[in-house]
Formats: C-alpha cells, sequence, structure tokens
C-alpha cells in the first residue's frame, strides 16, 4: 500500500471509497460534518443521519458522478475530539479491514482528530505509520495464499486535524518517512513471525546482513569460531544445547559526524528458547519464537535509520542462538566465564537472554559509546508487572531514562521505570561464582537487569528495555495483529532524533 497527500482543493484521479469520520456530541446527537468537507458534504450529512457519529458505526452511500470518489465510507468513532493513538489504530485497523472486504483498491482518507501525547509531527508520522502497518500480514505459510484484492493507494486529505496547517511539502516529507519505518517494521514483525525452524541463528544473520548490505551499512557477522576467540563465553554456554551454531551480528552506520561516538544498540536473539534443561512447560511454548524480536528491534533500528539517513552513527549488536536441552547443553550449577573475567552460577539454564546479552555489552564497550540500550524479551515477570500496555525500562542514568520514557510516550510505544539499585544485587549474589543467573520470582525483572548492569562498560550511559509485554501479542490487542508488534523500532528513532535536536540546539549544526 501507498499513502499519497492530497490536497483537496486540487483535482486527482477518482477513487473507490472516500473516508471520513463522524463524531457525536456528548448527549448522543450526531455532529454536522465538518464544512471543510464541502466536496462530499451533502452525502455525508444523509449518510449520517441514520447512524449518527457513535462508536462502530459504519454507514457507506453512493456518491454522485463528478465526485473524487464513487462511495462515501462514514466511520462513527465516538464523541471524542482527540483520540487517544490506541484508539486511532484500532479505528484504522477496522477502516483496513472493512475497505478490503467491500473490494475497496483505493481510497481518499480525511483525518479529523487530533492525538493525546502527540504535537502535529508526532500525530501525522504515527497515523500514517500505522495506516500502512494496519494493512500488515503474514500468510506466506498459507497455501492458499491471499486472493482478496488489496488497498493499494490511499490519498490523505491535507486541511483537517493534525494536517490542518502543514504545507504540502511538508506532509510529504513526513509521508516518505513514515513510509520507510512501516516498511522497516514490517520486516522485523515478518523477522519475529516466521517460526523457529525456519529462522535459526544463521538464518537471522544473514537476513541482517543482507537487508544491511543493501543500505549501505557496514555489517560483519561472527561465526562459532570468531565467538570463541573472543572468549563470549556466556553466549556459547547457551548454544551449547543446540545443534544449531551461535551467531553474533555486528551492524555499524556512519550517518553522523566522523569521530563521534556513536550509540551501541544490544538485541536478544534467542531464536528459540524453550528454557534449555530448566525446560519450560509445554503449554504456550510455541511463543518463544519471537524471543529474538529484541535483535530484530535493533536489526530494524539501523536499516530505518539508514533509510531516513539520520545523522546519527549507531552500532547495533545481536547475540543469536537457540536454547535447547540436549546432552551437551549447560546446566544447571555450571558455573560460566564471560568475556570480562566474570563468572555466573548458572541457576536457571531459561534466565539464558541475560547470559547472552551480558557478552554483548561488554562487547559494545570498543567502541566507547555515548549510550547503550538493550532491548530483550527477558523476562514473564515483567509481562506481570505491567501487563500489555507497557514494556519496562531500567537504568541508572535519569537523563536516558526520561529521554526514552518521553520518545515512547509520544509513539505511542510506552514504557515505565523500574530501578537498578544496588540493594537488589543481593538476590543475584552466589556462593560458588561472582553471581548467578537467577534471582528467583520476587523482583524477576528487575533481577535480570541487575545481571545485565554487571557488564555495562564502565562509565557508558545504559538503559535495558525489558519488552516481553509488548513484543508479541498471542492475539489481536489494542489495534495490533496476532505476532509480532515491531515494538521499539519507533520509539527509538524518536529518541535519536530528539537527541540529535537537542545536540544541534546546544553545539549549531556543524
Ligand atoms: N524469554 C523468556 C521470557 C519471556 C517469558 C518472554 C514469557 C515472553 C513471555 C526468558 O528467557 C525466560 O525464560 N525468563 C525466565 C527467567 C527466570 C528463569 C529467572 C522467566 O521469565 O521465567
Ligand atoms: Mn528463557
Ligand atoms: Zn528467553
Amino acid at each position: 500500500m501507498k499513502v499519497v497527500i492530497r490536497d483537496p482543493s486540487r483535482s486527482a484521479p477518482r477513487c473507490g471509497a472516500y473516508v471520513v469520520f463522524a463524531t457525536q456530541a456528548k448527549d448522543g446527537a450526531r455532529k454536522p460534518v465538518p464544512a471543510a468537507l464541502e466536496e462530499v458534504k451533502n452525502v455525508a450529512e444523509g449518510a449520517l443521519a441514520p447512524t449518527g457519529g457513535g462508536e462502530g458505526a459504519l454507514s457507506v452511500a453512493p456518491l454522485p458522478a463528478g465526485s473524487p470518489a464513487e462511495r462515501l465510507y462514514v466511520f462513527g468513532a465516538g464523541s471524542a475530539e482527540i483520540l487517544s493513538p490506541r484508539k486511532a489504530r484500532t479505528l484504522f485497523r477496522t477502516v483496513l479491514k472493512t475497505l478490503e472486504k467491500n473490494g475497496e483498491t483505493s481510497a481518499i482518507l480525511d483525518f479529523p482528530f487530533g492525538l493525546e501525547r502527540m504535537d502535529g509531527v508526532e500525530s501525522r508520522e504515527f497515523l500514517l505509520r500505522t495506516f500502512l502497518l494496519s494493512a500488515y500480514r503474514f500468510d506466506r505459510y498459507k497455501s492458499e495464499g491471499n486472493t482478496a484484492p488489496e488497498l493499494t493507494t490511499v490519498r490523505w486529505n491535507l486541511g483537517r486535524g493534525p494536517w490542518a496547517d502543514v504545507s504540502r511539502q511538508e506532509a510529504e516529507r513526513e509521508a516518505r518517512e513514515a513510509a520507510a519505518v512501516a516498511a522497516v517494521s514490517a520486516l522485523v514483525r515478518d523477522a519475529g513471525n516466521t517460526p523457529s525452524n525456519d529462522l535459526v541463528p544463521r538464518h537471522f544473520a544473514a537476513w541482517a546482513a543482507r537487508e544491511g548490505k543493501a543500505r549501505g551499512i557496514a555489517v560483519r557477522v561472527l561465526g562459532k569460531k570468531e565467538i570463541v576467540k573472543e572468549r563470549m563465553g556466556g553466549l556459547l554456554a547457551v548454544n551449547r544445547g543446540a545443534a544449531e551454531e551461535p551467531r553474533f551480528v555486528v551492524m555499524e552506520y556512519r550517518g553522523g559526524r566522523r569521530g563521534e561516538a556513536p550509540v551501541v544498540l544490544v538485541g536478544k536473539g534467542v531464536t528459540f528458547d524453550s528454557g534449555g534443561i530448566s525446560i519450560k512447560p509445554s503449554e504456550k511454548m510455541g511463543e518463544m519464537k519471537w524471543d529474538m524480536m529484541g535483535a530484530a528491534t535493533v536489526v530494524g533500528v539501523i536499516l530505518a535509520a539508514a533509510d531516513t539517513r539520520l545523522a546519527v552513527n549507531l552500532v547495533a549488536l545481536a547475540p543469536l542462538t537457540e536454547n535447547l536441552p540436549s546432552g551437551s547443553a549447560y546446566k544447571p550449577g555450571d558455573i560460566v566465564r564471560f568475556r570480562n573475567g566474570k563468572t555466573a552460577e548458572i541457576d536457571n539454564t531459561d534466565a539464558e537472554g541475560r547470559v547472552i546479552l551480558a557478552d554483548a555489552l561488554d562487547y559494545a564497550g570498543q567502541w566507547k559509546p555515548s549510550a547503550i540500550v538493550d532491548y530483550a524479551t527477558l523476562t514473564g515477570a515483567a509481562v506481570v508487572a505491567l501487563g500489555l500496555e507497557a514494556a519496562v525500562v531500567f537504568s541508572p542514568d535519569d537523563s536516558l531514562s526520561t529521554g526514552l520514557i518521553s520518545a515512547g510516550e509520544r509513539t505511542d510505544e510506552r514504557i515505565w521505570r523500574l530501578p537498578v539499585w544496588e540493594e537488589y544485587r543481593e538476590s543475584i549474589r552466589s556462593d560458588w561464582a561472582d553471581m548467578k543467573n537467577s534471582g528467583g520470582r520476587w523482583g524477576g525483572s528487575i533481577n535480570g537487569a541487575m545481571f545485565l548492569k554487571e557488564f555495562v562498560p564502565a562509565g557508558a550511559a545504559w538503559a535495558h528495555l525489558d519488552i516481553a509485554p509488548t513484543a508479541n501479542y498471542d492475539g489481536e490487542h489494542g489495534g495490533y495483529p496476532t505476532g509480532a508488534t515491531s515494538f521499539g523500532v519507533a520509539l527509538t528513532l524518536r529518541w535519536l532524533r530528539d537527541r540529535l535536536a537537542l545536540k544541534r540546539a546546544v553545539d549549531g549544526p556543524h
């Protein structure tokens, strides 16, 4: 699908559908269709009469010859003038499904609402990105394929809502940006939704290398031999139970100034997590094919940064392995020595994410990063704490966590902070090694973060995002389809752009 910015005062090719949204006054009375919609106003008034603008209402009416489209669709959006981003996403999903069910292949869309928590640019980018992603599907394993016609072109009206006072040029630039982020997000979702038999570490690494190189990103993939040479004892320990070799992906994008310290993004890449010897119950174990979403997120961010020519230096690191039980698997009670020389007693082989991330965080130190942010579907406890509406952010650094939280609010990829105070260190104390990899159930998500903290290069600003709550949903949720969400991609790009804007304000443009 492509979105084209449309100036309603200029003529354009006739479309199948003209989509407008109607609201209702608090007392249930319908509101008149805004005068700006002159071109369909008369029909809209008539079409509205039977249904009103109540939430969920839909009426379809033919438009007269000479109109910009053949049919008018009026979707009722309830009484709010400002929508929550989640509601907008849900509404778009309904619109998309309705249009495709009716066989519409082209549409004009007029969006009149502002969004909570977002300014004009943020709203426009969110809405376009979200609309494009509302058409996302993953049906490559369905033999029947998808035969239903697809909505291929959407002409997006200037003039109202967040588009009330933006130039066509500016709106077009934003639309290109949103399209690039949506396309990369779809790739990230595809990687997540691909079953683990078709996405083992070597497949993931080949995918990242192919997509990265196509955008001029420098990509290095460390194979097992190089991982051994790097003495990444954590990654090797988790990998011992798997027949498939591990990989370690290193991607570097230089959009910023020469010599400027990069931001290093680190993502957990467990392509399947059975739990290993501490094996998980079989119920829902299949969901652990999504245990590489952290890795997919960091790859996605660097791809999108390149596509949008973001003026920052970025590194993405992804340790990749399966976590499986076998005669050679690592076991509870084992003691592992990591790349940085520290040791950990394995208390639970299912706490494997932190074990592979440990080496990756330490490896990040070689870039003397201006910040390190890691992304991981690390703990079920994060889901218990926050439910499905937010991921957890951990950081000893107030300004780093505040910046990330703010970016999340403005992209509707919300994160909520939990502490990493030294007091919690006690729960991962080991009798035999420097620490143990599990601290039991209390504060389970915090214990994971405390473990990672041990491997952050000295002096580096670091944040850890436990994205287990939001990386994938096991049913449609909040306007997201079943499966991977690509949570974190938009948030991180927003955060990088915020940092850049702040830096330019302080340093000047050169
Ligand atoms: N990948 C899981 C965490 C997870 C669980 C993500 C459910 C999404 C949904 C992780 O490797 C794991 O198994 N964590 C353990 C840690 C425990 C053994 C300390 C957990 O959460 O139970
Ligand atoms: Mn696990
Ligand atoms: Zn895991």
